[in-house]
């Protein structure tokens, strides 16, 4: 069978420009950033990049000043600016003016500009002179619009935006936004995934397209499929894929980026389910359809490792990718069944939808096999994540140093992951009466903990790890905001691919 042709977001253009065009280019809009200048009452000023004349920003500042425009975070407000060769200015608030503007102020006003565009077949931007790299990232990924189920009757006829010249002066602007680029294709990439329906993204068509990426990428590619996963052991993943009649994979996706040298090897792990009822145990149909995004972490991981590729990243990667449908049926697995991890370690299901450590359990043991130097695996795990965190913040346990560093480099990247403690005495709360181990804890308490608690019985000795629940940052259930949309955000691709290009530098 065909790939099926998924077309995702097609992402702008993107080039560099050190001035403004000297025709008025059609369909053209210029984002121009404005602080809140003054006392109490703010008015609108435009942030002088140097790339726009004292006319034109005195023209712009009048006009807003008209409007009565405050220039607060991520107010948009359009004028027409006759000295500029663009059809309008879109002025985006970055609130209080102040000397550095964090890098995540700029990504969010540019989505935000973005999300407030359609039918714009040029945007011309001065954000880029706060911040290149976060000015189009928040350009591509507030443009984001997946469509791919849409009939004519409601698909949208253009895209926010065609084309992106990025305005600067910067000398090295051409690789820094070549970068950037490729990071929001990749986040693009994740969403594309995450949106699609669970009718269309089932394990073996999740893994025909990775595959189909990786080998665009240039990457080796494995796939076990449901006879390779029984024949070899993996317990936990047969056993939560058994009760669907789309049977489960593991899909292994290898860039070996510096092949004879002494680079390091990065393992990463990302749960795969393409839908989660529960299984028997089958959850409550208020939001059922959420666990859409239940295979959010796989996503990441396979953008990530084909961004890897992608950028030549000088280490190895090696995905290790469990896909499985989560389904109640006569063939599911029963609650107080017990069944064999890869590796030898046996488990009591006493809960079919703790279903996510089960097949991770076996993946994570697999990927220590490769001996990689950090493992990070990344999954939508547990309910507990959003009631410890809330929706955007990531929960990050693992290995305590490594753990850290990860944090610390999510919230660089905007997607503010927040380090958490697997406290020992939590694996008291996963003993079983007939098995090495019980899926889940008899407690209510450190729901998100005790998943973590659980995956690290499976981490090899020497391996640095970390584990980021991301059950609610993976997928967007209110409105839209800054950069991400409703549905699909990404994340954790941009946390996973600045880790990689840190251990790339510093070891
Ligand atoms: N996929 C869910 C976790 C989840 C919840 C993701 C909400 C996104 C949004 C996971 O498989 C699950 O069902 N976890 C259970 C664990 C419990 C049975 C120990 C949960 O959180 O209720
Ligand atoms: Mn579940
Ligand atoms: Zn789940």
């Amino acid at each position: 069978m065909a790939v099926s042709t998924a077309a995702g977001y097609q992402s702008p253009s993107v080039t560099v420009a050190s001035a403004l065009p000297e025709q008025r280019a059609a369909s053209s809009v210029l984002i121009v950033p404005v602080v809140s200048a003054g006392d109490d009452d703010g008015t609108a000023t435009v942030v002088d990049s140097g790339l726009l004349g004292s006319e034109s920003i005195a023209e712009i500042d009048s006009a807003l000043a008209a409007l009565g425009a405050k220039g607060g975070a991520e107010q948009v407000t359009r004028v027409v600016a006759a000295s500029l060769p663009v059809d309008s200015v879109l002025a985006v608030g970055l609130g209080k003016q102040r000397d550095e503007v964090p890098a995540e102020t700029v990504r969010r006003a540019a989505g935000v500009a973005a999300r407030a565009l359609s039918g714009v077949e040029a945007v011309l931007t001065t954000l880029t002179a706060l911040d290149l790299s976060a000015a189009i990232e928040g350009l591509i990924l507030g443009g984001y619009r997946f469509s791919d189920f849409r009939s004519a009757k409601t698909a949208p006829k253009d895209a926010a935006v065609a084309a992106i010249i990025a305005l600067t002066t910067a000398p090295d602007a051409d690789a820094v936004a070549g970068r950037a680029a490729a990071i929001a294709g990749a986040v693009a990439t994740a969403r594309d995934f995450v949106n699609t329906p669970p009718s269309h993204l089932y394990p073996d068509e999740f893994a025909r397209r990775a595959e189909a990426l990786s080998e665009a990428a240039g990457m080796e590619v494995e796939i076990l499929d449901e006879a390779a996963l029984t024949e070899q052991g993996f317990g936990g993943i047969v056993g939560v894929g058994k009760g669907s009649s789309r049977p489960p994979r593991l899909v292994r996706l290898i860039h070996r980026g510096a092949p004879g040298q002494d680079a390091k090897t990065v393992a990463l792990v990302g749960k795969g389910i393409t839908f989660d009822t529960g299984g028997i145990s089958i959850k409550p149909a208020a939001n059922m359809h959420h666990m859409t995004s239940d295979m959010g972490g796989a996503a990441a991981v396979v953008a990530t490792v084909v961004l890897a590729a992608r950028r030549q990243l000088p280490l190895n990667v090696i995905a290790t990718v469990p896909m499985a449908e989560n389904m109640p049926s006569s063939t599911a697995q029963r609650p107080g069944d017990v069944l064999t991890q890869y590796g030898g370690t046996t488990v009591e299901v006493l809960n079919t939808d703790a279903e996510g450590r089960l097949i991770l359990a076996d993946a994570i043991v697999r990927a220590c096999e490769d001996d990689p130097d950090y493992l990070i695996e990344t999954s939508t795990l547990t309910g507990a994540q959003t009631v410890a965190l809330g929706a955007r913040t990531p929960g990050v346990m693992g290995s305590d140093e490594f753990r850290d560093r990860v944090a610390a480099l999510s919230q660089a990247v905007g997607e503010n992951g927040w380090a958490m403690p697997l406290p020992d005495e939590l694996k008291d709360d996963l003993k079983s009466t007939v098995a090495d181990l019980a899926n889940v804890s008899g407690s209510r308490f450190a729901g998100m903990l005790v998943a973590g608690v659980y995956l690290r019985e499976f981490v090899a000795e020497n391996v640095q790890w970390v584990h980021i629940d991301i059950a609610g940052p993976a997928y967007n259930t209110s409105g839209p905001w800054g950069y991400s949309p409703k549905g699909g955000t990404g994340v954790p691709t941009r946390t996973l691919f600045a880790a990689l290009e840190d251990i790339a530098v510093n070891g």
